[in-house]
């Protein structure tokens, strides 16, 4: 290891030195002239005193610079059929007036924009017109159901939502205004504007509602100059699951955010200005927000926007077809996608079809990358394939092998090691460092590097609660995992109630929240069972009130429905078991993990809490391998 070890070593020893050098990829109003603000930890700022706009960063600028001409933004719908692409000048155009559109609304620095879009080019838009004039947007995934729309909408206390006629899945449509006016329905202060794009796929429109059509709104406005905020500005908020049904609302400023992404775009994924860059995620999750819109452009590269699937859309060949199609560099997936194209396409035929000789890296994030699905893509591919370790929170890799930076060895099953500005520990319960090959917490030293999240929206208490409090002086990660000798650092897996489905971020606890008020329910617990092709999926275990009677395929029935309704098709609920009763602690705890354990076939210990062991060993019997 050299340049590797030397940058990290720089940014532990010389934070301020390391951080106001990696500001000098950005254009400020007014620069930097600290890095970090610590007068009030263990809450920390970035920056201050700096201002600047992020969407000039990402865009007026580079056609300053002369990449007007240069694709943006290159959308790929394999769901229509149809490609798209917007230079920067083009670009810039687009989000400067609809920017105008938003402030023809009165809609001003530090409102909140609800964004609930499908994976069209006007969700990028959108984003980047919040952040020329100081809006902060809030994405929501389209998967998501009315009433978990409506408690971001409440939460944020959005005064816009910005959506389409909706979203197109496999063999059916979304029809997202139905769904948008529910939410707004249940919402408790109702937002003023609602901006609909219209999608000729999808029944309804803006009309229908009496909502204001985005052509409509953008051929009435002027474009809009960009506004100067502070770096220490929130630019976005963004909801993600945590152990309880209520989300959490992940607070970005503007200038860490900014300096941290263009940093990770070179350094992590060794990506340069003018380059093709295909992130495979949706703008509702952080990998979206970060390496779809503001990564990419903010070093002056082009992005790919894909609408489809991995696989069915309309083949396994879909990702090599658009990776040769747009001269794509580098990949960024989850392992989910790329086992559900090995199931499809074991000896990756579809691949030969393509010229992927601009391809250089896949790179694989969002859930555990297990070496199986490593070597076969590294061996199909024969480029390497760089799995990488981070979360809503922090908003970029926290562990990485950072491949512009240089070629290190990469070892099966593990993401690497910390990213320059990551101290990141292995601790016991009791916050002491664990050695080598031991597992334990995994927790980053305070202060976090720039870019990571600001807080929680409008509650100190519980970022401090959720995060900071376990163990002073660290941010807790909530995964558990070890460090080998070398100090590359395995993850095991999250020691919360948080799931990872897919590669998505779901709580066990607001499955659990609808699925208890079925009427037939006593109590019930949802657990993350070992799932082949998407990681995890949730699993419902149902004790029934005493005396009711309900066949085991109607209650399934009712209880998937609520699931969908409340939470929405992402939750991907489908497994219902009625048990006699559930294993608990003395104090009323289940034991979520050893259920999971034994309907993994795992060994697990019997915990000394326990309140009835028989309970545990009726449900061995009846859940466990046979
Ligand atoms: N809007 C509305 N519904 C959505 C949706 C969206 N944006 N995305 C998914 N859904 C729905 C799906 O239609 C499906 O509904 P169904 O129950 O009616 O079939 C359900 O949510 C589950 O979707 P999905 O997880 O996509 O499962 P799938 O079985 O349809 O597809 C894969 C399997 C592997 C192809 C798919 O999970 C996949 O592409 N995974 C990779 C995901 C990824 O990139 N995650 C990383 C995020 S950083
Ligand atoms: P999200 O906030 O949705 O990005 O989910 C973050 C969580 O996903 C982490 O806390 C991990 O549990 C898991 N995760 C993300 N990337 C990886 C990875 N490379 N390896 C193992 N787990 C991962």
């Amino acid at each position: 290891m050299g340049a590797y070890v030397d940058e990290f070593q720089r940014s532990i020893d010389q934070p301020e030195e390391f951080w106001l050098d990696a500001a000098k990829a950005i254009d400020w109003i007014t620069p930097p002239a600290t890095a970090l603000d610590d007068s009030a930890p263990p809450l920390y700022r970035w920056y201050p005193g700096a201002t600047l706009n992020t969407s000039v960063n990402a865009l007026d600028r580079h056609v300053a610079a002369g990449r007007g001409d240069q694709p943006a933004l290159i959308w790929d719908s394999a769901m229509v059929g149809e490609q798209r692409t917007f230079t920067y000048a083009e670009l810039l155009d687009e989000v400067a007036v609809f920017a105008g559109a938003l402030a023809a609304r009165g809609i001003g620095k530090g409102d909140r924009v609800v964004i609930y879009l499908p994976m069209i080019p006007e969700a990028a838009i959108a984003m980047l017109a919040c952040a020329r004039i100081g809006a902060l947007h809030s994405v929501v995934f389209g998967g998501f159901a009315a009433p978990e729309l409506a408690t971001r909408i409440d939460d944020a206390g959005a005064v816009a939502v910005i959506t389409a006629s909706g979203g197109l899945e496999p063999g059916r449509t979304v029809e997202y205004l139905p769904m948008v006016r529910a939410a707004i329905e249940l919402s408790e202060a109702a937002p003023s504007t609602v901006i609909v794009k219209d999608r000729p796929q999808v029944a309804g429109s803006a009309a229908d509602y009496g909502w204001l059509d985005w052509e409509e709104a953008v051929a009435a406005a002027e474009p809009a100059a960009p506004v100067e905020v502070a770096a220490t500005d929130p630019l976005y908020v963004l909801y993600t699951s945590g152990t309880t049904g209520k989300p959490k609302g992940v607070v970005r400023d503007n200038g860490g955010h900014a300096v941290a992404l263009a940093w990770s775009m070179r350094n992590v994924f060794g990506i340069e200005p003018g380059e093709t860059w295909w992130a495979a995620s949706d703008v509702g999750w952080v990998v979206g927000h970060s390496y779809i819109v503001y990564g990419p452009l903010l070093i002056g590269a082009t992005s790919v926007m894909y609408e489809g699937k991995p696989v069915g859309t309309p083949d396994a060949g879909a990702f090599w077809r658009v990776i040769s199609e747009h001269g794509v560099v580098a990949l960024f997936t989850a392992p989910t996608a790329i086992r559900a194209i090995r199931k499809a396409d074991p000896e990756a035929t579809e691949l030969a079809k393509y010229d992927m000789s601009a391809f250089r890296t896949l790179f694989a994030a969002g859930e555990r990358l297990d070496p199986d699905t490593f070597f076969w893509a590294s061996e199909k591919l024969g480029v390497p394939v760089v799995d990488h370790w981070w979360q809503t929170e922090t908003g970029w890799p926290i562990v990485a092998n950072l491949r512009g930076l240089e070629e290190m060895e990469i070892k099966a099953g593990s993401p690497s090691v910390p990213v320059p500005g990551y101290r990141v520990e292995v601790v016991d319960a009791e916050g002491a460092q664990v050695p080598a090959g031991t597992e334990g917490n995994i927790v980053v030293g305070l202060p976090l590097p720039p870019g990571t999240l600001a807080g929680l929206w409008r509650d100190d208490d519980r970022y401090r609660s959720s995060y900071l409090s376990a163990f002073p002086g660290y941010y807790l990660t909530g995964d558990s995992g070890y460090f080998d000798a070398d100090g590359y650092l395995y993850v095991l897996g999250r020691s919360d109630d948080v799931i990872n489905v897919a590669g998505h971020r779901l709580s066990t606890g607001s499955i659990e929240a609808v699925v208890a008020a079925h009427p037939a329910v006593a109590e019930c617990a949802v657990v993350g069972i070992r799932d082949d092709l998407k990681g995890q999926r949730p699993s419902g275990y149902v004790v029934l009130k005493a005396g009711v009677e309900i066949a085991d395929t109607d209650l399934r029935e009712a209880l998937v429905k609520m699931v969908r309704e409340e939470i929405g098709a992402v939750a991907t609920f489908r497994d219902v078991t009625v048990v006699q009763a559930l294993p608990k602690t003395r104090s009323g705890k289940i034991l979520r993990k050893t259920m999971r354990q034994i309907v993994d076939g795992e060994e697990y210990a019997v915990p000394s809490t326990i309140e009835d062991r028989s309970v545990l060993d009726e449900l061995a019997e009846q859940l466990g391998p046979k």
